[in-house]
């Protein structure tokens, strides 16, 4: 007598393959595609975030040949800087903090996806080879304008 029923165990079957090709993907997507997991490098007093560096001057800086820091601050309802030029070819260490409530940074075109949290300091790399403009927007609802919280990055 069969324990388990052909039909159960070719249920029982197909579940562990999804479930293996689901890791599968998951994990190889770490390396094919640089997904990155979030984490907090640093942490910083929100109240103190406007008088504290880098972010009592907020810009972008050069600190490299072809490598730029963008400093930016995100508040209710803006980045500062809210545009960010750098040239073809440049890689681009955006570090953010908010001053008030939790945002986002979405990069158009990149993999920069950010949840910024206040008191920590949220940081992405992008390298951005072609000219062009790239939209910045924040991905989490912060209050009346969220929508309006936009930037750009101009690639010459
Ligand atoms: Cu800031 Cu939505």
């Amino acid at each position: 007598m069969e324990m388990i029923h052909r039909y159960e165990r070719f249920f029982l079957g197909s579940t562990l393959v999804i479930l293996a090709i689901g890791l599968v993907a998951v994990i190889s997507s770490f390396f094919v595609n640089d997904l990155e997991l979030p984490s907090p490098v640093e942490t910083i007093d929100p109240a103190e975030l406007a008088s504290t560096p880098p972010f009592d001057n907020p810009g972008v800086f050069q600190v490299g040949e072809n490598e730029y820091d963008a400093v930016i601050t995100a508040q209710s309802w803006a980045f500062v800087p809210g545009v960010i030029q750098v040239p073809a070819g440049s890689k681009v260490n955006f570090k953010i903090g908010s001053v008030d409530v939790v945002h986002g940074l979405i990069v158009h075109g990149t993999n920069v996806n950010l949840t910024i949290i206040p008191g920590q300091v949220a940081e992405a790399t992008a390298t951005f080879d072609e000219p062009g403009e790239f939209l910045f927007v924040c991905s989490e609802y912060c209050g009346i304008l969220h929508h309006n919280m936009a930037g750009r990055v101009i690639v010459n």
